[in-house]
């Protein structure tokens, strides 16, 4: 299958939020990548539902939700009604995971989980694995666009890869920070399957090389 492409919306120009999306109108296997931070998980504060209800009405591309909060429970009914496909909440902000993972299958059509640089695969029990769609593993620590690429990501790839194909597991490897044209051949060969990227494909200077620079990062 294609890889998949989710241009982060934090790095558009939210002046112009409408003009950005219809630059990748014509894109087939895109979903928009939406990071909602609450200024207590990570130093950031973002967007919510009202702009992402309106961003829904002007695209027919997947909506793919990266919740940097402390509370994502609170998220999932208050979400329900936006039209996302995916709904990723982070390991280390959460206690009852299984709970919150069931909870988020029973409202949307794809439930994501994602891990710190600095947080171990190991403390997910594989029978998570089973549960989920997709794992976004970062490449930053969150909380900004623009950070340098953080390598060690690799390793997490490949151990990602040994489960999927032990257990013959279908889930996503998405990857999250820093990514651009220097790094995804490798990301996708190891085995990604899903590269978000902000400021890479948002600092293109006209629809043209928005779609060159989307091009160049599934090659
Ligand atoms: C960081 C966000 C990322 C970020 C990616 O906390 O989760 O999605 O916007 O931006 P770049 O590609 O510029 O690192
Ligand atoms: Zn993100």
């Amino acid at each position: 299958m294609q890889t998949i492409i989710s241009p982060s919306i934090l790095s558009a120009n939210f002046l112009r939020l409408e003009e950005q999306i219809q630059m990748a109108s014509e894109q087939k296997n895109l979903w928009w990548h939406l990071d909602i931070m609450d200024s207590h998980f990570v130093p950031n504060l973002t967007f919510g539902a009202p702009v992402l209800k309106e961003l829904s009405k002007v695209t027919t591309h997947k909506l793919d939700a990266h919740f940097m909060v402390t509370n994502p429970d609170f998220f999932v009914e208050n979400f329900k009604e936006l039209n996302i496909h995916n709904f990723t909440f982070h390991w280390e902000a959460v206690t009852h995971h299984d709970r919150l993972i069931s909870y988020i299958k029973k409202n949307y059509p794809s439930a994501g989980i994602s891990i710190n640089p600095s947080t171990d695969l190991n403390i997910i029990p594989d029978y998570i694995f089973e549960k989920i769609d997709l794992i976004l593993l970062m490449s930053v620590n969150p909380g900004f666009s623009g950070q340098k690429f953080i390598s060690s990501v690799y390793q997490k790839i490949e151990k990602l890869q040994k489960i999927k194909k032990e257990k013959s597991l279908n889930f996503h490897i998405q990857i999250d920070g820093g990514v651009d044209e220097s790094n995804a051949a490798q990301l996708i060969q190891t085995g990604a399957t899903n590269l978000v990227s902000g400021s890479y494909l948002f600092s293109a200077k006209n629809k043209v090389e928005f779609n060159q620079r989307i091009e160049s990062l599934r090659k």
